[in-house]
């Protein structure tokens, strides 16, 4: 597969489902809660309600497209992940999975960490008032002024990725009169996306520093030696959209390997230990993700055991789920334009967003699920493609899925398990506007993030 490794969605596009709908589902009015945030359901009168509010009253008050999340299912999964992992462990939620200000607030309430990996997402966190000794900072080419933002704000750690990042963050605490508390990412040469893992001698990509060839140790020995270094721990991450945790397993293997190696030679315990993120969602009724606590009993006893088989003290665990915890909580609610039937192949549903709210499908293949939610309907169903207004025939939201054959313009549709990756990576390709991110909670809702406007475009257009 020469399809290039991006952490946001699977790379092996041969291991997704193919043709996932075989057959239409024995209920099209019917919402897969496995697919749906926590608050999604039915009314009597045919009208999805999320959090209480009808979705007509919501594209009434807010216009579509728009990302519809679902605030207490946020709370509740980000919950749930705290819970899991309990005191002794840390849950650094990814922000590049989709960060707001309201977001950073939320995982400050519910008692979780940050992971940002820009000079952007680090602002975001700190101006939303996130401690900045419970902010990882990721990267793979932080620049000089990143590194001395966030060393001068003192965030909890700095995850180097390379030999020159290593001496350039160095270099700065140095010069800022700091030591900076550091974990050294490596890779461990495991690839997992969705049901598959491969284990391989070194890996082809452009994260961390490779195990192979004692290239890590080597980061290591030259970070114990920086006096403007603290080195905390090793971080390994694997892949995305990951179900099976016997990746995570040869992962806890190797670098508890290194952490022995690092223990004989250098006679140091490293303290801690980051798995990082790439937990699995139900983006259709197909996937069948793991509960948190299931994935945090997982990996306790995965990382116990390999510490307990290498003589040494258990290290501090650290995650970082992101579209875990962001992904099914949120929907984006669609209008239909056009409704293009093509005589036996499928029907051609057109909404008034696509690849710029949703780049997925066009990225990943990805597989998503959809529904008419603004009635329910007892036509037959049809074979159906939604597609986006954009000049581009690769411009796919869903790629196949049954829907009402009844369906007409106006009648509203959603595509659930958007929280993540989806407005984090939204474009203005054809100068399309960004769509809200609109909250609800208790029968309330709020714009978190607004609409871009024609004026937003025009601003950075300078003439
Ligand atoms: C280092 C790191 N941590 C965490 C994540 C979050 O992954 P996910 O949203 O799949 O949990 C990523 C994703 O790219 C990552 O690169």
């Amino acid at each position: 597969m020469s399809r290039s490794a991006h952490p946001a969605g699977p790379r092996h596009a041969d291991v997704l489902p193919e043709g996932h709908y075989s057959a239409p589902p024995a209920d099209l009015n019917a919402l897969d809660q496995k697919v749906w945030a926590q608050t999604v359901s039915r009314g009597d009168d045919g009208v999805v309600t999320v959090g209480g509010i009808p979705v007509s009253r919501l594209a009434e008050e807010f216009g579509t497209p728009a990302y519809v999340l679902d605030e207490a299912d946020f709370r509740s999964r980000a919950r749930a992940w705290r819970t899991a992992f309990g005191p002794d462990a840390d849950v650094f939620y990814a922000g590049k999975a989709f960060l707001s200000r309201a977001v950073v607030r939320w995982l400050d309430e519910e008692g979780l960490n940050l992971d940002v990996c820009s000079g952007g997402e680090l602002a975001t966190a700190l101006s939303a008032g996130m401690p900045a000794e419970r902010i990882a900072f990721h990267g793979n080419n932080k620049s000089v002024a990143e590194i001395t933002r966030a060393v001068e704000a003192g965030v909890g750690r700095i995850v180097l990725d390379s030999f020159q990042e290593i001496v350039r963050v160095a270099h700065v605490a140095q010069s800022l009169g700091k030591r900076q508390k550091v974990q050294i990412r490596i890779t461990v040469g495991v690839e997992a996306h969705t049901h598959e893992f491969i284990a391989t001698a070194h890996e082809d990509q452009k994260f961390g520093i490779p195990l192979a060839g004692g290239q890590a140790a080597e980061a290591v020995r030259r970070a114990l030696q920086l006096d403007g270094l603290e080195l905390i721990g090793i971080h390994s991450h694997i892949g995305s959209q990951i179900f099976d945790m016997s990746g995570f397993e040869v992962a806890a293997h190797r670098v508890v390997g290194l952490l022995k190696d690092i223990r004989d030679e250098h006679g140091v315990e490293l303290p801690e230990i980051d798995l990082g993120g790439g937990l699995g969602i139900a983006y259709t009724s197909d996937d069948d993700p793991r509960e948190p606590h299931e994935i945090a009993k997982a990996l306790t006893e995965i990382v116990t055991r390999e510490c307990e088989a290498a003589r040494l003290r258990t290290p501090r665990i650290s995650v970082e789920p992101g579209r875990a915890i962001v992904g099914p909580t949120a929907f984006t609610l669609y209008e239909v334009g056009t409704v293009k039937p093509l005589d036996g192949l499928r029907t051609y549903v057109s909404v008034d967003g696509g690849m710029s709210d949703n780049i997925r499908t066009a990225l990943y293949d990805a597989e998503y699920s959809v529904a008419l939610v603004s009635r329910a309907s007892d036509a037959e169903p049809m074979l159906a493609r939604v597609v986006g207004k954009h000049c581009e025939s690769g411009d796919i939201v869903v790629k196949d899925a049954f829907l009402p054959s009844d369906l007409a313009p106006g009648d509203l549709i959603a595509v659930p398990a958007t929280g993540a990756y989806c407005r984090s990576m939204a474009s203005n390709y054809n100068h399309v506007l960004r769509p809200p991110v609109v909250a609800v909670r208790d029968g309330e809702a709020r714009v978190i993030v607004r609409r871009e406007t024609e004026e937003d475009l025009l601003r950075l257009d300078v003439g």
